[in-house]
């Protein structure tokens, strides 16, 4: 079973790149961020999102 993370911040800079590396090591990614300051471009496609 793979694990699932939950990242905060993950439409901004450092979240965008601990959710891609997690990806890669094929844990569930759950994304929360309420845009602020990050974009939603810079959530990793396959992230389940929280707003
Ligand atoms: N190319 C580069 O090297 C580069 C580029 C950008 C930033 N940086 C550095 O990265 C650091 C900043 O990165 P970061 O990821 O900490 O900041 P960020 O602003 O990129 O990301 C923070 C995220 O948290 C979200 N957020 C803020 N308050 C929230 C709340 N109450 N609830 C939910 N979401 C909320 C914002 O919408 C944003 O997406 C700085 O040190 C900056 O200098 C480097």
């Amino acid at each position: 079973m793979s694990e699932t993370v939950l990242i905060t911040g993950v439409a901004g800079f450092i979240g965008s790149h601990v959710a891609e590396h997690c990806q890669k090591l094929g844990m569930k990614v759950i994304g929360l961020d309420d845009l602020s300051g990050g974009v939603i471009g810079n959530v990793r496609p396959g992230a389940r999102g929280l707003a």
